[in-house]
């Protein structure tokens, strides 16, 4: 049996055959880490991981690589910006939408209130709330670009806007919005940008990034301490970024492969790729609204929304439609919670939970229409 994948939102695959490569041309050939030593091998590799935070710049239009923090992945970006930045006392926002890499960090810190700025039932932010929830104690807003659920993506330029009148700091979630289309740090007024290497950007699990401004950056207390390999003559986090926010030996495969993505990304383009999963995402929606016993969630204005698409089964239990679409036609989705009670409560899928297809840019028209027909099938009982 073919199999379909369209679970690009939990991690994009296939993977560009140049990402195995240069992890493996890594592991095999050069060996070294970054900031140590000083050998050849050493500053190639260097070189590598100055070149992916160059590439990194580039894609969300930030101008110093020092202010491109490497993680573990979006989690541990997000972990960094809510517990460094917050103190016992303060208050924060966020929307209706939001993962559970926000709102666990954000939950279980002392003494820190939240709000939750209501949202539609399509999941989209409703701005106009937003004065009358600020507090005078309100530092942040956290806010998922696009769901993980639906694909509705949010005005992050109001939000970015809103925040900088208020004094307030901005971090936004792109794990379903980088690589996927433009993005650009100044114009959203962010402070801060959390990414997941694996996702739209390509590269191998287990690397991410946190972008930041100087200013948000200054203000934030290291989630981890420990060795840098740079002034090792102080038994203190050094001062200067990146190396203050990056302490222990780096995912250097992971450094490897996901230079490698990017160079992959940046040849395509992320217009193009932005057109092309446009127009799958269009084809997805138009054969969906000739099924019946099937119902999208979310928005169906293209351009407000990204290629992630919740359907809700009428006539069986949504995580019996994914097993049957998986084991009878090679369809892989992605059933349940996702990770994100919050946005199911808005949405009005809780707990019962959604079917979710999430398309990429080496979908195919072919994989589409086949996916169509299987939903036509498993949808009928
Ligand atoms: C909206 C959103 N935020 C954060 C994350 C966390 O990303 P990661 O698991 O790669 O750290 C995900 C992953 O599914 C996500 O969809």
């Amino acid at each position: 049996m073919q199999t379909i994948y369209l679970d690009h939102a939990a991690t994009s695959f296939p993977k560009p055959h140049e990402v195995a490569e240069a992890m493996t041309r890594y592991v095999e050939t050069v060996g070294a880490t970054i900031n140590r030593s000083i050998y050849g091998a050493a500053l190639e590799a260097e070189l590598t991981t100055l070149a992916l935070r160059e590439q990194l710049c580039r894609l969300f239009g930030l101008d110093d690589p020092s202010c491109v923090i490497l993680t573990a992945g979006a989690t541990m970006a997000l972990n960094q910006a809510i517990s460094g930045f917050l103190h016992p006392g303060d208050h924060v926002l966020v929307s209706g939408m939001e993962h559970n890499a926000v709102m666990r960090p954000l939950l279980r810190l002392p003494d820190v209130s939240c709000t939750r700025v209501p949202c539609d039932r399509t999941g989209k932010l409703e701005l106009s709330a937003l004065p009358a929830l600020v507090q005078p104690n309100t530092r942040l807003f956290v806010l998922s670009h696009a769901s993980n659920v639906c694909g509705t993506l949010q005005d992050a330029a109001a939000v970015g806007a809103f925040c900088q009148s208020h004094g307030i700091a901005f971090v936004l979630d792109g794990a379903q919005t980088a690589g996927h289309l433009d993005l650009d740090f100044g114009a959203l007024g962010l402070s801060a940008l959390a990414v997941p290497g694996h996702k739209g950007l390509l590269g191998p699990q287990g690397i991410g990034a946190l972008l930041l401004t100087r200013d948000f950056a200054a203000q934030l207390t290291p989630l981890i301490a420990g060795g840098t390999g740079s002034a090792s003559d102080a038994e203190d986090m050094p001062p200067f970024l990146p190396d203050r926010l990056e302490a222990g030996t780096p995912n250097l495969p992971g450094i490897y492969g996901w230079q490698a993505a990017l160079t992959v990304l940046e040849q395509q383009g992320i217009r193009n790729r932005r057109a092309r999963e446009t127009a799958l995402t269009r084809r997805f929606l138009d054969g969906l609204a000739t099924i019946p016993a099937v119902s999208l969630v979310g928005t169906r204005d293209l351009d407000a929304r990204v290629g992630v698409i919740a359907v809700d089964f009428h006539r069986l239990d949504n995580a019996d439609a994914s097993d049957r679409l998986a084991t009878e036609y090679g369809v892989l989705t992605r059933c349940g919670l996702h990770c994100a009670p919050a946005a199911h409560r808005t949405l009005g899928t809780f707990p019962r939970g959604v079917v979710r297809f999430s398309l990429g840019y080496t979908t195919t028209e072919a994989e589409i229409d086949a996916a169509l027909d299987a939903i036509r099938a498993v949808s009928a009982g």
